[in-house]
């Protein structure tokens, strides 16, 4: 059997897998030898926990909790503000009109008190806010339009980060975002983060999605995007990791196995991604792959519903493909 990626990187840093209850079941044995963390996929989301005002709905949330006790595996909350996945209820009062800025913060503090407390004794760090940051070239965006930023006001999210803090004094607050190596928006989150922490707010960490593929983005700016969030002193992650064997804008749904070349492409590309991390050990506390192997992941439905992908180091069976061999190299070379 092939060596396991937490006992490699263990002095570097966790090796984690998003999971749900379909892959707990299936990916069992694989996630337990090769991970020493976890992210629910959706179950932790605004709408999977709490879909109407009173009612909770736990039991898949803590399918995955039971699984990480039972393991001994760190685990990371995922997430507790978005503009996905969060249901209408929250933004609308009880005449069916828009929500005032002090009900939504309310339900917010509600809704974070209960769940962050829920859990509070497996889940160590929150992705207390998730993708708020703009996607748009133009210089002047900042914030991307939400019902939390129209409701609110732009202090939603400092309120998010105080909320958690309060409900667990002990858990490592996340701000987590995807094209977080394009240079616009490296450095609007950096602008975000540097602001929060010169106000006083508890964040202690930044969360690097890391969905990529097997051209995009470059070395360089990954490279550059580490180094900027490194300088705000706080611990960085890389908390969706995959590598995509298609480029963004690449629609071909008739493959049904990789093509030749890609998995040995895919194999250099996550050879100097895992060199990279390695080389900025100091600064990265997890690496968690959006997914564990290539039966399961969100990217067979995305941008293309139903279009086969492998973006993961495990194949469709569990078994090392040519990218794993690459990345088990690195920690032993060191
Ligand atoms: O649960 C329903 C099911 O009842 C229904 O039959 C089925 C039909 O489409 O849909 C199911 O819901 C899907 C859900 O995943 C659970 O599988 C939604 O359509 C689908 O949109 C949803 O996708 C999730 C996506 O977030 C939503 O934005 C992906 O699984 C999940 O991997 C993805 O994760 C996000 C991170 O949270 C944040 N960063 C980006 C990342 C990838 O998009």
């Amino acid at each position: 059997e092939e060596e396991s990626l937490k006992a490699l990187y263990k002095d570097a840093f966790h090796i984690g897998a998003a999971v749900n209850p379909l892959t707990i079941d299936s990916q069992r044995s694989l996630l337990a030898y090769h991970f020493n963390s976890l992210t629910a996929e959706n179950e932790m989301k605004f709408s999977s926990l709490h879909p109407e005002e009173n009612l909770y709905t736990f039991e898949n949330a803590d399918v995955i909790a039971a699984f990480a006790r039972e393991q001994g595996m760190a685990l990371r909350g995922h997430t507790l503000v978005w503009h996905n996945q969060t249901p209408d209820w929250l933004f609308e009062n009880e005449t069916g009109g828009k929500a005032e800025r002090d009900l939504l913060l309310e339900r917010l503090r509600s809704h974070i008190q209960t769940v962050v407390g829920r859990y509070k004794d497996v889940i160590y760090c929150w992705d207390v806010v998730n993708e708020v940051i703009s996607d748009e070239n133009d210089e002047s965006a900042f914030l991307r339009p939400s019902k939390w930023l129209d409701i609110v006001g732009e202090d939603f999210i400092a309120k998010a980060f105080e909320f958690a803090h309060e409900a667990d004094p002990q858990a490592l607050l996340f701000y987590n975002d995807y094209n977080e190596s394009n240079p616009h928006k490296r450095e609007r989150i950096y602008r975000l983060v540097r602001s929060l922490l010169d106000q006083g707010v508890p964040i202690h960490g930044v969360g690097l999605q890391a969905h990529w593929n097997l051209y995009d983005p470059t070395l360089d700016d990954m490279r550059a995007a580490i180094e900027r969030y490194a300088k705000l002193g706080l611990q960085l992650q890389l908390t969706e990791l995959d590598v995509s064997v298609f480029r963004f804008d690449d629609r071909r749904t008739e493959l049904t196995r990789p093509e030749k070349g890609m998995l040995e492409l895919q194999a250099e590309r996550y050879e100097s991604i895992f060199r990279l991390l390695y080389e900025y050990r100091e600064h990265i506390s997890a690496v968690t792959f959006w997914g564990a192997a290539d039966d399961y992941t969100w990217l067979d439905h995305f941008p293309v519903r139903g279009r086969k992908n492998w973006p993961f180091l495990f194949d469709e069976s569990h078994a090392p493909k040519p990218a794993y061999e690459r990345v088990a190299q690195i920690p032993k070379r060191a």
